[in-house]
């Protein structure tokens, strides 16, 4: 009897060596995998709906832009596209024309910081450079709401504070501070973190509901959390 014992712990121990070697593994080509930028120093925004398998998904992009074209057009997604102004929409209104995928978009003039959709409603929500358009003080709201209508992922892409000086140098808007927005995603979750030469893109793979921080404060140069 002990002997079946002693040999049932090995074989256990055996699999948890290979089911770690195999994470450990998966984990380090990964990390190697370095995503494709543009001659700017953009994340390719197809190579974060790759890495993070986002095709086939019910999609929330936040903010007007090109990533809801790749989406619909190049992964399958169906998107709902918000921006808090119509005029944004523009361009990409007619790109979804031009790209045949105007049956796989919804614009919608929403604040992202205020959603009136139920929870879980959205398999992902994106954000591609978009949380520094929003004012210091409705980021935490934009991360929550963003939470709380994703059921599987929430994966935010923000310009770092050398990238934001290279494409913001002059004007109103306020760098994301990126230690808070680490935190602040950390704890809600699994976080998956790249970090790019403008920009970094943090991937909450997988999202603890109803969590409150009481008190955290955040300092940078710029005074922005
Ligand atoms: C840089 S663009 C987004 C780029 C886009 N994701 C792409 O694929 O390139 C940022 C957008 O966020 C929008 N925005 C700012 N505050 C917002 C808010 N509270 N809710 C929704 N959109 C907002 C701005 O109007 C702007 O069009």
């Amino acid at each position: 009897m002990q002997i079946i014992n002693k040999k049932e712990h090995e074989r256990t121990f055996a699999r948890y060596i290979h089911d770690f070697g195999v994470i450990a593994s998966r984990w380090l080509k990964m990390k190697d995998e370095r995503l494709k930028e543009d001659s700017e120093g953009l994340i390719e925004r197809a190579e974060i709906l790759k890495r993070w398998e986002i095709r086939n998904k019910i999609v929330l992009d936040i903010g007007a832009g090109p990533l809801a074209i790749i989406a619909a057009r190049d992964f399958n997604c169906t998107v709902t596209n918000i921006d808090i102004s119509e005029d944004a929409f523009s361009d990409v209104k007619r790109d979804a024309e031009r790209e045949g995928v105007t049956d796989r978009i919804t614009f919608e003039r929403v604040d992202a910081t205020s959603l009136s959709y139920p929870d879980d409603c959205f398999d992902v929500v994106i954000s591609y450079g978009a949380l520094h358009h929003i004012e210091i003080g409705k980021r935490r709201q934009c991360i929550q709401e963003a939470c709380r209508v994703a059921s599987e992922k929430v994966i935010v892409a923000e310009f770092s504070s050398k990238g934001f000086r290279k494409f913001h140098a002059v004007s109103d808007l306020k760098p994301v501070a990126l230690d808070w927005l680490e935190y602040e995603l950390e704890s809600r979750g699994v976080l998956d973190k790249y970090y790019g030469t403008q920009m970094n893109v943090y991937a909450l793979l997988s999202i603890t509901v109803n969590v409150s921080i009481s008190c955290c404060v955040f300092t940078s140069p710029s005074g922005t959390v």
